[in-house]
């Protein structure tokens, strides 16, 4: 390879990734996640809140409002066979550790077409596991065949990047906060590992549709549980935005989202606009 080929690779490598937006304490970059990640130093953010690609849009078929339809979320969600998806995994699960603080921690969420390969390589990679959350759907849409049982709960993996830091959890909120509309949660006693929260609210959906969009009562509680103000949040996956409106209406923390699709981009940047902090007792 000739000296100016390789210094022309360099200079891309070190130039600067300008945000597609930036406000007071949110920040979006739409670009691949690696390339942006790779640009932060070590030790840097709090938590990261990853919903990675599902691996699930094979061309399969769900039910929606009584409809048939395809199961298909973009091009983003096709799986490449199995290696190619735990490469693609441990290069992002990887680029989290080496930014995550010592104290910090990871939440990645899933179904079973990927959340296993992410709690494997979760564990390889040195991370302690904390919790496997079962995010139960009350109205999660009816299976078709009639030939297995109705998917309806998620995974979130909550990870810690030490074992032997001491990483924050806001006990004091997870126990005493109102969390309405969540049946399994009784007043004042423990949070349990299996929340019960409705798919995204249509208001939650008012100024378009991410197809895979989290319901904000489920960001608002991972990022309630897991940060204190101050505090830098990642989401590398950020799709329609769920996480940065949370960590907005919280107030107080810094966002940083990382997306592809200029689309998505565009939807978060709308609900950025149109959502107000709303300080909770417990922030
Ligand atoms: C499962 S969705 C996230 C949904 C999000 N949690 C929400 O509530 O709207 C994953 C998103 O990651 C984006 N994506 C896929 N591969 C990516 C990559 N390499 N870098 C950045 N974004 C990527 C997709 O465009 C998609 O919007």
């Amino acid at each position: 390879m000739s000296g100016r080929g390789s210094s022309t690779k360099d200079a891309l490598s070190t130039s600067p990734i300008i945000p597609a937006f930036s406000a007071e304490g949110f920040i979006l970059y739409q670009n691949d996640a690696l390339e942006v990640m790779a640009r932060f130093p070590e030790n840097y953010v709090d938590m990261i809140f990853a919903d990675p690609p599902y691996m699930l849009s094979n061309n399969g078929f769900t039910c929606q409002n009584g409809r048939m339809v395809s199961v298909n979320k973009g091009h983003w969600d096709k799986s490449k066979g199995f290696e190619e998806d735990l490469k693609f995994h441990e290069a992002w699960i990887s680029a989290c550790r080496r930014i995550l603080k010592p104290e910090g921690t990871i939440w990645i969420s899933g179904t079973y077409h990927s959340i296993y390969q992410c709690g494997f390589l979760l564990q390889k990679l040195g991370f302690h596991i904390l919790n496997d959350i079962a995010w139960f759907k009350p109205n999660a849409a009816p299976n078709l065949s009639c030939r297995f049982f109705t998917a309806s709960h998620e995974t979130v993996i909550w990870a810690r990047k030490d074992k032997k830091a001491k990483h924050y959890f806001n006990y004091e909120a997870m126990k005493n906060g109102h969390f309405n509309g969540d049946f399994i949660k009784k007043e004042n006693t423990q949070m349990r590992s299996v929340w019960a929260i409705g798919t995204p609210k249509p208001e939650e959906k008012e100024f378009g549709k991410h197809p895979t969009q989290k319901p904000l009562a489920l960001l608002k509680r991972i990022v309630l549980a897991s940060t204190k103000p101050g505090d830098i949040v990642l989401d590398p996956f950020n799709g329609g935005g769920t996480t940065g409106i949370a960590t907005k209406v919280l107030g107080g923390r810094i966002y940083i989202g990382v997306e592809l699709d200029k689309a998505h981009i565009d939807l978060t940047i709308k609900r950025y606009n149109a959502v107000e902090v709303q300080p909770t007792l417990f922030s």
